[in-house]
């Protein structure tokens, strides 16, 4: 299959490109090499999507598939306009963001409504329009296509550094921060997964909305699993939102956060989506010991980016949560 990645020049859509390399499909990615470069065996057209004719070096190229991980409706927009028509099969790689209600737990893609999409002629979108010109992206796809909404991808590579955090963390041991407790939802899925289930998807010619993400567990169930696959001999110490907001740390991910962490109520519902429909359609996800390993041994192997606390910051938090209750 000649296989067309728009993008593959960092995590996921370079996790794609690998994975369909590796399975002998003839693999393109177009980007602009910023990010980074493209895996061995894969070849490279550097092109500008924010660019009205940026798709111009494509042109004469015959591709039997798309993957499109684009989250810019501009850019998604003349994809679809200059490729779409004479391309057998189309994936576009989108959010569980897309979402409007985040409270209501279990969740199906066919069934949940959608966030009002940004307006159709939106270039670029910002981390605040995200969700939404995400659903403006899959609203310029049309038909016959595999959208999938991946949720949390973490793994190897991650730039994001967010779930890296913890593997990171427990592999320094000692009293470990927790946020919320230990019955709240977590769910995620490794990036190897997603890129397998991808491929997998464009060489059955998949098509419909399906979320891309792994079982849900306790945040009790990924902290202990976490930790013993590490061998990691810490202690957790849970703190509530009130203190977490009380000492400015932060929600998901970023500078200053606790990873993964979600304010309840308004995010009772996030990490709890149905994904039946992708496991009877064939994802399968490999278990969390085996990507907290891979993680942290990519993290301390290639200086990878760990996002959250820093070692000063948690252990000033420890210090006033037990200074509050001697
Ligand atoms: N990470 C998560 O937890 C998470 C969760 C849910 C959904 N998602 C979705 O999963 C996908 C992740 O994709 P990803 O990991 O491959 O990374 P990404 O950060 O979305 O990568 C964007 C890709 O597009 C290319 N690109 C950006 N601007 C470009 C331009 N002007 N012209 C041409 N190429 C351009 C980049 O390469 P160059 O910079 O080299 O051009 C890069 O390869 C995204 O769709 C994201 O919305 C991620």
């Amino acid at each position: 299959m000649r296989l067309l990645i728009l993008g593959g020049t960092q995590f996921l859509g370079r996790a794609i490109a690998s994975h369909a390399c590796a399975m002998g499909h003839d693999v393109t990615c177009a980007a602009r090499g910023v990010a980074g470069t493209v895996p061995d065996g894969v070849r490279f057209i550097r092109v500008d999507r924010d660019e009205p004719d940026g798709l111009a070096p494509l042109v004469g190229e015959e591709f039997d598939a798309v993957v499109d991980v684009s989250r810019h409706p501009g850019q998604v927009r003349r994809a679809v306009a200059a490729l779409k028509p004479r391309v057998g099969h189309w994936t576009f790689v989108s959010t569980v963001s897309v979402y409007a209600d985040n409270r209501t737990p279990g969740q199906r893609a066919d069934a949940a409504p959608l966030l009002a999409p940004t307006a159709l002629e939106v270039e670029q979108s910002t981390a605040e329009t995200y969700g939404a010109a995400k659903v403006a992206c899959e609203q310029a796809i049309g038909e016959n296509a595999f959208i999938c909404r991946a949720g949390l991808i973490v793994g190897p590579e991650d730039p994001t550094g967010r779930f890296t955090y913890w593997p990171a963390r427990f592999h320094r041991g000692g009293e470990v921060l927790v946020p919320g407790t230990p019955d709240e939802a977590v769910q995620l899925i490794d990036v190897r997964d997603l890129a397998w289930w991808i491929v997998h998807a464009v060489q059955t010619r998949l098509s419909g909305c399906f979320d891309g993400i792994g079982p849900s567990c306790t945040r009790g169930q990924f902290l202990a699993e976490c930790a013993e696959a590490l061998g990691s001999s810490c202690t957790f110490t849970w703190v509530d939102r009130a203190f977490l907001e009380s000492q400015d740390i932060r929600r998901w991910s970023g500078p200053r956060s606790l990873p993964l962490w979600l304010p309840l109520p308004e995010y009772a519902g996030f990490a709890t989506r149905d994904t039946s429909p992708a496991r009877d359609c064939g994802l399968t996800v490999r278990t969390l010991s085996q990507t907290a390993r891979d993680t942290l041994a990519w993290a301390l192997a290639a200086g990878g980016s760990v996002i959250g606390l820093t070692a000063d910051e948690e252990s000033a938090a420890l210090a006033a949560w037990h200074a509050d209750r001697p």
